[in-house]
């Protein structure tokens, strides 16, 4: 099978011919039809991450795909040849893009037939971390006001959709192309980050969304209420900084869970969510895929059509 490899740390991606990889009693062997990149790969790729998560090589790149159930270990009756499914496998083991990828059997969630693979490919990652933050670590709830930065982001964009399920007042960031996007996406306001500071216009928010660091989250402990929630995914939030603004910061550490997954999923089903892709590439393009999600200025979701 093809696979895109990595041989250590900032070693160039390749595309392989690799053996396809046989299930353990446990796992499940899945045909991948799409995969999505997130910024986790290029920054696992870098080492960045080495200290939470030590990767051994070759590694394949990777943790978010869709596809179809083609073979299954002894212990994983709960699935069938041909099932659709979705997985986000943790970051250490990887094996998205690949032609066929292994899923421990717990892993999976099942995918119905209106959602397409490229769709279902860009939701683990993703809309897995809007919600845990959201949801599960700052409680958001109706009434509410949260400010998402990078609304237009994989995880932003979530974020807004699911924000404004519950009942909360979104005000999103965003430039360019990305301002209308998150208009769409239903945000009540929206702040274009690179001519706008959103420190002077925003106030009294219940739950701030930082998906940036640096000035950013240092201008979002003061736009919080007291008492309110920072919840920071891209760098560690200050304590100094939210003790001052009597505020509680917590960094985001995503853990893929199949039955959160499960449930975003019924929601992309039902309609309430939607995926914002910004674009698919073949897997022979892989790295001009990898380049634009490093880049940081992708407007959703990078999908690559691997069957
Ligand atoms: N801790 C965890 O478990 C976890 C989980 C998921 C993601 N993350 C991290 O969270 C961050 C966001 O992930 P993602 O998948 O949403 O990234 P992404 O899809 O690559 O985000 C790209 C978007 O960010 C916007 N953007 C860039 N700088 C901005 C700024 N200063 N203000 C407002 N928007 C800005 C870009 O808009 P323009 O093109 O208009 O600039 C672009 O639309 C990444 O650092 C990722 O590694 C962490």
């Amino acid at each position: 099978m093809k696979a895109v490899r990595i041989s250590g740390y900032n070693e160039p991606l390749v595309l392989e011919d690799v053996d396809i990889p046989q299930p353990g009693p446990s796992e499940v062997l899945v045909r991948v039809h799409a995969a999505a990149l997130n910024p986790l790969d290029f920054k696992l790729q870098r080492g960045y991450m080495h200290a939470f998560f030590p990767l051994t090589f070759p590694y394949t790149i990777g943790t978010d795909y869709a596809g179809v159930v083609e073979k299954t270990g002894s212990l994983s009756s709960h699935w069938r040849v041909g099932d659709r499914v979705v997985v986000g496998s943790q970051a250490t083991q990887g094996g998205a893009i690949a032609e066929f990828a292994i899923a421990d059997s717990s892993n999976l969630v099942r995918l119905p037939d209106s959602i397409s693979f490229a769709d279902a490919a860009g939701i683990p990652v993703a809309a897995g971390t809007a919600w845990q933050a959201l949801f599960e670590m700052a409680n958001l709830s109706k009434g509410q006001t949260v400010l998402i930065h990078a609304g237009a982001g994989g995880v932003g964009s979530f974020a807004i959709q699911f924000a404004r399920q519950v009942g909360a007042r979104v005000i999103a960031t965003a430039s360019g192309s990305g301002l209308e996007i998150v208009r769409k996406l239903g945000a009540d306001q929206v702040i274009d980050y690179k001519s706008q500071d959103f420190q002077g216009m925003v106030s009294d928010v219940d739950v701030v969304l930082d998906t940036i660091g640096g000035e950013t989250q240092q201008k979002s402990y003061g736009v919080l209420r007291t008492g309110g929630s920072l919840l920071a995914t891209s760098a560690p939030p200050d304590e100094a900084l939210a003790k001052a603004h009597k505020v509680s910061a917590t960094f985001v550490f995503h853990e893929p869970v199949a039955s959160r997954l499960s449930k975003i999923v019924r929601k992309v089903e039902d309609g309430s969510a939607k995926v914002l892709v910004d674009c698919q590439q073949n897997l022979a393009d892989f790295q001009a895929a990898f380049d634009h999600q490093a880049s940081g200025r992708a407007k959703g979701k990078i999908i690559l059509a691997i069957a």
